[in-house]
């Protein structure tokens, strides 16, 4: 019988009701804890994925890397749905080589390589594997040590130097902090770092707004470089510079490349810049790497409707050649909500009745040139 029904008073009835509020609204939230659970569950089965075996050729390995940033809406805050940032990115990379890695913007390429670095807390599927080692799988000490083997570079050096510290001390901390040299050898090791990076001694005491771009982007490859790192994600890092500037810089990250066997991972948009620094280039579409391969490959036999397409804008420098730009229709659908099938099949002219129901697979066409496509299928 209803409690209304059975002759309460006031206070009675406003006890029961609060009661099976409070009822009400745990169930909901056990409900949407399940729901969540059932949601990361989800996301943790990847039929596509499998596990690859540390091969010593090369120093990463990145084997159907996902990272997914969870969107919350609602009242409690509740899950519901994912940006697939980087949605099952597989490359290898050989010590001492630059990879160049391609696309739009909102495409993932930064998100990819935060999350090889460990720049997040987790991924969400996949391998990265640094010298063998499943870098996710690190106890908090192997990864302080980790952090001094990988490092990063970023577009915008004003913000990532701090305005308060002099440059002798923004370049030395982590040295110090992770007793990298003995103290009595400290000054050289720092004076040496930054003349390979063409900064003078004096300018240990000067502060970050007394530099221009170019000298800037100088300190955080000295900073960078200080920690004797052998993996650096370099994240659209002339991008802001003056083109005269950009060679200098371009230059210098080679000249150390040769010098300290460095290997790269190259953040850009621009195609010429890529085309200069690079080994080998991916071209990443929507959390996607569509192509992947040797430089010459890439750019002089393009086979993704995608690359031909981002590739058909470079400017030829000769006014007799006449250039045949493939102009994409429509723009990058949202990650949070990627067309079923090829994520490429809304924009291209290709499209066939199967791209629009299955994904295509990363397929090596020719030695060491992967592509994402169903013109591709055997
Ligand atoms: N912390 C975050 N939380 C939620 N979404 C994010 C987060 N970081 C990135 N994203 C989203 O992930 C997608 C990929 O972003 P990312 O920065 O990796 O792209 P990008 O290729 O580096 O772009 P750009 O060329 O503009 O730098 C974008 O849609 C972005 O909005
Ligand atoms: S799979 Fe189909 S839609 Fe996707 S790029 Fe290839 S041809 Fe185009
Ligand atoms: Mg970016």
């Amino acid at each position: 019988m209803p409690f209304w029904k059975a002759g309460k008073n006031d206070d009675q009835v406003l006890d029961e009701l609060k009661e099976t509020q409070k009822q009400n609204a745990d169930e909901f939230v056990k409900k949407q804890e399940h729901a969540d659970e059932a949601q990361k569950s989800s996301l943790i089965i990847d039929n596509n994925f499998t596990p690859v075996e540390y091969d010593p050729q090369y120093i990463l390995q990145v084997n159907h890397l996902k990272k997914y940033f969870p969107i919350k809406g609602g009242m409690v805050s509740k899950t519901v749905g994912y940006v697939k940032a980087v949605d099952g990115v597989t490359f290898n990379l050989k010590r001492g080589t630059t990879m160049g890695l391609v696309g739009e913007s909102g495409c993932g390429k930064t998100t990819t390589g935060r999350t090889i670095l460990r720049l997040y807390d987790s991924k969400s599927g996949g391998q990265v594997l640094f010298n063998g080692q499943e870098v996710y799988d690190l106890s908090h000490k192997e990864l302080r040590a980790l952090r001094t083997k990988m490092q990063i570079i970023f577009q915008d050096p004003f913000s990532s130097l701090s305005p308060r510290m002099p440059v002798g001390e923004i370049i030395g901390e982590a040295v110090r902090e992770h007793n990298l040299v003995p103290k009595a050898e400290f000054d050289d090791y720092i004076d040496q770092v930054m003349d390979n990076c063409g900064l003078q001694p004096f300018h240990k005491d000067r502060y970050p707004h007394e530099f221009s771009g170019g000298q800037r982007q100088r300190i955080c490859i000295a900073r960078a470089l200080a920690l004797n790192p052998e993996f650096i994600v370099c994240d659209e890092p002339v991008s802001a510079l003056d083109v005269s500037i950009q060679a200098q810089i371009i230059n210098l990250l080679n000249e150390l490349q040769d010098k300290y066997k460095l290997t790269y991972l190259f953040i850009s948009h621009d195609l010429s810049v890529v085309e200069h620094i690079s080994d080998t280039v991916g071209v990443m579409y929507l959390g996607n790497l569509v192509e992947y391969g040797a430089k010459e490959d890439i750019f002089r036999n393009p086979l993704h409707p995608y690359t031909k397409a981002l590739f058909s804008a470079i400017p030829i420098p000769d006014p007799k050649v006449k250039m045949n730009r493939i102009v994409l229709e429509g723009s990058i659908p949202s990650p949070a909500n990627p067309p079923k099938g090829c994520k490429f099949h809304t924009r291209c002219a290709n499209c066939m009745a199967c791209c629009k129901e299955e994904a295509p697979v990363q397929r090596e066409i020719e030695p060491g040139h992967f592509v994402c496509c169903h013109l591709y299928d055997m």
